[in-house]
């Protein structure tokens, strides 16, 4: 059986070209098994993983908790909220009391970046990156990259630009990562306040014209406003930023060829995209979350092969 190179996957950085497109290969076998009318499969029975989320989530957390009892694992989901964290215990004692429980594997979001990095290196147990603050978030990119291929036959060759607040985005890092590994094209657009200073060093290219981006691109992945991770200004107000970086149909429809749309939610209608485009053909917004689950399948049953059993 081919192996991953890594015993822990906290960032994309950390993967060779093999590593994704083995994922990407098992995830192809893993859709197969979730669309059976049995959805399940035994692989995991002797595998116990704790769900660490110390921030919100709707899609990333229920499509861990799917994809790992897809495999039969055991599972136990922890949120801050309601836990002993509120009462100053640290993230590695709290991990480590969940790990005297006998777990093997631990996925966390968390809000500091690095924090998966950090675990993975004070347990024992196999650690998957859900989301560390503005760094990376693994697992989405793997699903967006395994979605652009399931729709236009492969990633390599495409030219694919992520749209909106790169300088607050985790999903925007793991994904120029991941779709340069894979051999696309990167473009990231929006406003020059949130487009970070150093990201023409990571080999993309930059656009602050959405009509010029859209016609280069074959995919645009539009991206929310995080608002919770801004603690100043960085554009005069959501309707201009909306009026000059929001996708709408007639934009879509004035283009000179189709491309695809993604976006990684929660989406914002009315200002990054209108609804009618999220909801449209060209959409694949809910493939995405469909697929979300196969590559969490993949990741967690090729990490699951490197325990010692
Ligand atoms: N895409 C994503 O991470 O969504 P959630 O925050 O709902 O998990």
């Amino acid at each position: 059986m081919k192996q991953l190179s890594v015993d822990h996957l906290t960032g994309i950085v950390d993967l060779t070209r093999q590593d994704i497109e083995l994922i990407l290969e098992t995830a192809a076998r893993f859709k197969e098994v979730i669309n059976r009318p049995i959805k399940k499969v035994p692989s995991l029975r002797d595998i116990t993983i704790a769900n660490v989320f110390f921030e919100n989530s709707t899609r990333t957390r229920l499509s861990f908790e799917l994809a790992q009892k897809r495999l039969s694992a055991d599972v136990v989901n922890f949120s801050a909220a309601g836990s002993s964290v509120k009462k100053g215990e640290t993230l590695v004692d709290t991990v480590n009391n969940i790990l005297a429980m006998k777990v093997d594997m631990v996925v966390m979001r968390h809000p500091n970046p690095g924090a998966a990095k950090f675990l993975s290196q004070k347990i024992k147990a196999r650690v998957v990156n859900a989301g560390d603050g503005t760094h990376e978030h693994p697992t989405q990119a793997l699903l967006d990259a395994f979605s652009i291929q399931e729709r236009l036959g492969s990633v390599a060759g495409k030219k694919i630009v992520i749209v909106g607040d790169i300088l607050h985005s985790r999903v925007a890092l793991s994904n120029i990562y991941c779709l340069q590994k894979l051999g696309a094209e990167v473009m990231v657009c929006g406003p020059s306040t949130l487009i970070p200073k150093y990201i023409s060093e990571l080999g993309v290219r930059v656009s602050h014209n959405l009509r010029e981006a859209l016609e280069w691109c074959d995919v645009a992945n539009m991206l929310r406003i995080q608002l919770e991770r801004q603690d100043i200004k960085y554009f005069p107000s959501l309707r201009e930023y909306s009026q000059q970086f929001g996708l709408d149909k007639t934009l879509l429809d004035s283009l000179s060829k189709e491309i695809v749309i993604m976006h990684p939610g929660p989406i914002n209608r009315g200002v990054e995209i209108s609804s009618d485009v999220a909801d449209s053909p060209q959409s694949i917004i809910l493939d995405q979350v469909e697929n979300g689950v196969a590559v969490r399948m993949a990741v967690i049953y090729l990490l699951a092969a490197k325990i010692e059993r």
